[in-house]
């Protein structure tokens, strides 16, 4: 059963006349790995440093583990957080540095020793306890960020972009590493990332931040194939954005001479449907399954991207499509062909941004 530890309810914040976050609610789950995704300036730190206690919100409640904290102090809420630039204390060696939270806390030698030692050795950081920050990389220092969070044991571990100064091979590594020691501990996680992949990847669920505003909180899937908003749609990944006329009805008319299934009844009016490239297929035969959609298209140009051929699309009316066709080999298509895509992939958004 999922119990919930933490709750951010109507939260408002201002920096002086300027409103940077807007009614954000959302529950977090005991155990989870949630991320916060948005573009850079959407208000992702400032949520993480209201939970942690850096920021006070300007109205609206934090619970965690059963008690209200949003005017709590920070050393009084047992948070413990990872900062966009991580910063160790230079002066203090890796084994000091890890230790320092416990230390302020009074915890007894032996305690410590203990406790930095599982710690080091989670974040493979064995052997370097005697080095200084400035002796050790950008993702071995990210590392000791994550272990002095860790050897806290907080209720919620907040994680401020910690993968940021990684290169792609390392970072893909301390992801998978980050994601199941986090696990095994049953570590309720926040983590903030603005990078789509590594919030599909990682999360239990996913936040989808625009402009201080909660969008949508889902589970990746359905953050992905089914999102609330266009913005939503288009900043997880690649998708085709389109505009149709609803009737209160599966069916919804797109131009003269075609009507598209969708996954939803679409209520009357001007709607938005996404159809991400990959659900799409060309063929040179109309030759559609009940539930398959179909249209006469112009192949405008290709890409060959290894793994896949993206090919622009244009349709009658002249809207241009994107599709992926995995797996290519030497086949290409050109000029007329036929563009198909399921009745279940054919997703109605909710709202308009
Ligand atoms: N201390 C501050 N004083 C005034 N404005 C601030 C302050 N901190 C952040 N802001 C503004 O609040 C908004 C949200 O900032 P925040 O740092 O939360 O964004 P973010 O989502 O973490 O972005 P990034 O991905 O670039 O780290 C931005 O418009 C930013 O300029
Ligand atoms: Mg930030």
């Amino acid at each position: 059963m999922s119990e919930t530890v933490m709750e951010l309810k109507h939260i408002n914040k201002f920096f002086g006349s300027t409103q940077v976050i807007h009614d954000v609610n959302f529950k977090v789950q005991k155990g989870d790995f949630v991320t916060l995704l948005g573009p850079s300036g959407c208000g992702k730190t400032t949520i993480l440093r209201m939970i942690a206690g850096f920021y006070e919100p300007d109205s609206g409640e934090i619970h965690l583990a059963g008690r209200q904290i949003e005017r709590v102090p920070p050393y009084a809420r047992n948070t413990a957080m990872v900062f966009q630039e991580y910063a160790l204390f230079p002066h203090m060696t890796v084994f000091e540095n890890v230790a320092y939270g416990l230390r302020v806390r009074h915890t007894e030698d032996s305690v410590v020793k203990k406790k930095v030692g599982e710690a080091l050795e989670l974040m493979q950081l064995l052997g370097m306890e005697d080095r200084y920050p400035n002796q050790m990389s950008g993702g071995q220092q990210q590392r000791v960020a994550v272990a002095r969070a860790l050897v806290m044991q907080p209720d919620v571990l907040l994680l401020d972009e910690p993968l940021s100064n990684l290169d792609a091979k390392l970072r893909e590594s301390v992801r998978v590493e980050l994601r199941s020691i986090q696990q095994k501990m049953g570590l309720t996680t926040i983590y903030v990332t603005h990078d789509q992949q590594e919030a599909l990847s990682m999360s239990d669920s996913v936040i989808v931040l625009q402009k201080g505003f909660l969008r949508q909180q889902g589970k990746p899937h359905e953050i992905y194939f089914a999102p609330r908003t266009p913005f939503v749609a288009d900043f997880i990944g690649t998708t085709n954005l389109i505009k149709v006329n609803g009737d209160d009805a599966l069916l919804v008319g797109y131009d003269e001479d075609t009507v598209l299934q969708a996954d939803a009844v679409c209520p009357k009016g001007e709607h938005t449907l996404s159809i991400r490239p990959e659900s799409i297929r060309l063929s040179e035969k109309p030759s559609p399954s009940a539930t398959d959609n179909i249209m006469p298209v112009t192949v405008v140009r290709s890409m060959f991207l290894g793994e896949k051929m993206r090919y622009f699309v244009q349709d009658r009316k002249g809207q241009e499509w994107i599709a992926d066709i995995f797996d290519p080999g030497r086949k290409i298509y050109e000029g007329e062909v036929y563009m198909l895509f399921a009745a279940d992939r054919t997703h109605v958004i909710e709202e308009d941004d």
